[in-house]
């Protein structure tokens, strides 16, 4: 159910939640934008005074819903922004499921540091918990070090690679008695269909693989001339057999000469097939592309296939990073919205400042299938804030590792295994939309 940015809004009032708050800082107002243009100014000097070319913003805008979004203002105008996208995401064991995602949080230049960005989402949250919305708050960060205090945690990691030419051989696989692939490069815009086809067929499995129809996907195949910083236009190659599209990838070349040699650089900006063939067939060409050197993937899932493909994984030097953030907006519908690896029951004492409702002791009956969160006033079995427990919402996050930090306190000797066992997932959690 949509549920509005409304908590207080048209009221002004001052934010102090940080202990920065100067006598004299102005009182903000808070409310829905009413399209693109209130977001505009705010954020394009908070990223630095890099302004949206008109395509780009055309883009960007047609994504935003004014209603689920939430700007504060001064007299002079705005100057914090929050824009909310109602997603649909595959959480473990369940499918894609409604989401609530955050996206442009931006506080300008002259207003940071006075619990701007903090009142934004806790009233965004607030608004969710009341109207029993999306269970669950996923957003991209652009610093890790942003969103912990505010609850979410590392949901999916993402790892980037740069295949050097030397390096592109790829292990031969059995062929799987399908019909013959065959391969087509075309513009995005033309593949548009087919591209919708494969994400559909990817949707299924992998936790935070995100719906993508209508404005989400053609954010994904955009590709504005002043975006490009210098490399050549966006380009599709498609896999495809009789029956209709297996698999496809989003890529771009730039240029590059050494010693007379071309050493162009492939850049695969996304790609998706809906069966090994398919995968290895769009690798195989990519690493093979006329005047290519090396082939580099900013952002592919930790056990993407293709590391099992390269016959030399290491010359590729995969590097992991943070990802997704998740945060559970209700505790007991989020744990209980997702499946589970094994049948299990834990008391997990959470604790939550910014969202209060989630405080205290509950109780998981876990199963592949379905799961169960009530509240509850027996002993604990584990301890751990609402970041830790928004960094396993999508079967990422260890809970071993997060013990083992002593980020997560063991109550009852052997919770820590069983919580391990139940949360992770397999395959990992991995989001191909920055949004
Ligand atoms: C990041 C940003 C939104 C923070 O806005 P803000 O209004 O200054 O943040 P708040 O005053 O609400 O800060 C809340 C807390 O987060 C901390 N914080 C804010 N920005 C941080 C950062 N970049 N890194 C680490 N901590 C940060 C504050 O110190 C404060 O800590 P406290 O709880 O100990 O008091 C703002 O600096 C900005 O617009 N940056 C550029 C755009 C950007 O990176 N946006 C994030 C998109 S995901």
């Amino acid at each position: 159910m949509p549920v509005r940015a409304s908590s207080g809004i048209g009221r002004r009032c001052p934010v102090h939640s940080s202990s920065q708050r100067s006598p004299g800082s102005p009182d903000y107002e808070f409310r829905p934008p009413d399209d693109w243009s209130d977001f505009a100014g705010v954020v394009g000097l908070a990223y630095g005074g890099y302004d949206h070319s008109p395509d780009h913003r055309a883009v960007v805008a047609e994504l935003l819903e004014p209603k689920r979004s939430l700007l504060a203002r001064t007299a002079d105008g705005p100057c914090a922004t929050l824009a909310g996208y109602s997603l649909e995401m595959t959480l473990p064991g369940a499918g894609p499921s409604p989401v609530f995602g955050l996206g442009y949080v931006a506080v300008s230049p002259a207003h940071r540091r006075r619990g701007l960005m903090r009142e934004l989402v806790r009233r965004t949250l607030t608004d969710l918990h009341t109207a029993r919305a999306e269970p669950v708050a996923v957003l991209n960060s652009t610093e890790p070090g942003i969103y912990g205090r505010l609850g979410f945690g590392t949901a999916s990691q993402a790892v980037s690679l740069a295949v050097p030419v030397e390096a592109r051989e790829l292990a031969e696989i059995p062929a799987d008695g399908g019909p013959p692939l065959t391969l087509d490069v075309t513009s995005p815009a033309e593949a548009e269909a087919a591209v919708a086809a494969v994400c559909r067929g990817c949707l299924g499995e992998r936790p935070g693989m995100l719906r993508r129809e209508g404005a989400w996907l053609r954010r994904s195949l955009a590709d504005p001339p002043a975006d490009r910083g210098g490399a050549g236009r966006l380009l599709c190659m498609l896999a495809t057999d009789g029956t209709g599209p297996r698999g496809y990838a989003l890529y771009r070349l730039t240029a590059g000469w050494t010693r007379s040699y071309p050493r162009y650089t492939v850049s695969v900006h996304d790609l998706g097939a809906t069966d090994p063939a398919g995968y290895a067939l769009l690798w195989r060409a990519l690493l093979d592309i006329d005047l290519g050197g090396t082939v580099t993937a900013n952002a592919r899932p930790v056990d993407d296939p293709v590391l099992a493909l390269l016959t030399d994984p290491r010359s590729a030097a995969p590097t992991v990073r943070d990802q997704l953030y998740a945060r559970a907006v209700d505790v007991d519908r989020a744990l209980a919205g997702r499946g589970y690896a094994v049948e299990t029951e834990l008391v997990l004492e959470v604790s939550d400042p910014l969202c209060p409702w989630n405080e205290g002791r509950w109780r998981l009956i876990t199963g592949p299938a379905e799961a169960d969160c009530v509240r509850t006033r027996a002993a604990a079995d584990l301890a751990l804030t609402a970041r830790e427990l928004g960094s396993l919402l999508l079967g990422g996050g260890s809970v071993t590792q997060l013990a083992l930090a002593g980020r997560v306190t063991e109550l009852r000797p052997g919770a820590v295994r069983a919580a391990a066992a139940a949360f992770r997932h397999d395959p990992a959690p991995f989001c191909p939309v920055v949004f």
